[in-house]
């Protein structure tokens, strides 16, 4: 799978008045896959992701799309995205396909079936009687989506696409989004609130708090950091992964600090990997099996708060 970046912000950063609510954020978003935003209500996602598009101004930083700054590149730029901020303003007294029909007027959509296309990836019907009054919220959510592909778009940005959804909404959601992504090579950045979501649908993910992004990195290592592992604290790292990797043939583990290693092969008692270790003279300080839940992790990455 290709690993170009087609999305990053350097040092981007919004205040307004005196308060700074996106705070020097660098994200790097791969082609092909799903950028998953996660942070609590008011941590700034929606902003970062109206800067990206142009709806908001910069305060300061940058960002590039398809390697190319948005300043004064935004004509080039943006036909190239679909994106939903915010709920469309779709008409409740028209049916999905005729509010569609008013958006690709608007928009210029050239291809005569993009309408049906559209809602055929997000599972709804074309040319159907129903009225968007009488749509489910998950009906309203996808619809949103289909008018974001209308214009068959490279990079989809999609704030909070699930929110307020079962979910059964959700699991239909994240499979024609990983459809979209892994089998057409689209690439998708998403927000959430909500950490279960975002580790269902992500591959990517970012983690945003007050305006900074904590941390970025890829679901699988998140998830390795959610996993069981024995901690082991020493005083010399050195020869301490020596003997692990000698005696026991322990190969996943991940050097914390000069001092502390986690590892995550499980197939050793705690027991036996205290005295492997005592046994070769290697002064142990601490020895412990240790479960971190993502919840866990959260919390203490985002000092105690948490996230839903
Ligand atoms: N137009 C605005 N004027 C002043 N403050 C705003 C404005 N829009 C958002 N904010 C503030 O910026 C912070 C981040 O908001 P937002 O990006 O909407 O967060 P999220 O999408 O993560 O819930 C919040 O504290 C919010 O109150
Ligand atoms: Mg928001």
């Amino acid at each position: 799978m290709s690993k170009e970046i087609i999305l990053t912000t350097t040092n981007l950063t919004k205040k307004y008045k005196k308060q700074i609510t996106v705070n020097n954020v660098n994200i790097n978003v791969k082609k092909g896959r799903i950028y998953g935003l996660l942070g609590r209500n008011g941590a700034g996602k929606t902003t970062v992701m109206k800067m990206i598009l142009g709806l908001t101004s910069i305060s300061s930083g940058e960002v590039s799309i398809f390697d190319q700054p948005i300043k004064n590149n935004k004509k080039t730029i943006y036909p190239r995205i679909g994106s939903i901020i915010e709920v469309p303003g779709f008409y409740s007294n028209l049916t999905g396909t005729e509010n569609l029909k008013v958006f690709a007027r608007l928009r210029g959509t050239i291809n005569p079936n993009a309408i049906q296309e559209a809602l055929n990836v997000v599972g709804l019907p074309f040319n159907d009687k129903k009225t968007f009054s009488s749509y489910s919220l998950g009906m309203k959510q996808r619809l949103g989506i289909a008018n974001a592909l209308l214009n068959d778009p490279e990079l989809l940005i999609l704030d909070e696409p699930t929110n307020g959804l079962d979910p059964i909404g959700i699991a239909e959601i994240r499979m024609f989004l990983q459809k979209l992504c892994h089998e057409q090579g689209k690439t998708i950045v998403l927000s959430s609130h909500i950490l279960s979501e975002i580790a269902l649908m992500a591959d990517d993910i970012g983690i945003i708090h007050n305006g900074v992004l904590l941390e970025e990195c890829t679901l699988e290592e998140l998830q390795k950091k959610s996993e069981q592992y024995v901690s082991v604290q020493t005083t010399n790292m050195i020869d301490t992964v020596h003997i692990l990797e000698s005696k026991l043939n322990i190969t996943n583990y991940s050097i914390e600090d000069d001092n502390f290693i986690k590892i995550y092969d499980l197939a050793h008692s705690v027991s036996l990997i205290a005295k492997v270790l005592v046994d070769a003279n290697i002064e142990l300080t601490h020895l412990q099996l240790c479960t971190d839940n993502l919840e866990d992790y959260f919390k203490k990455i985002t000092g105690g708060e948490g996230i839903a």
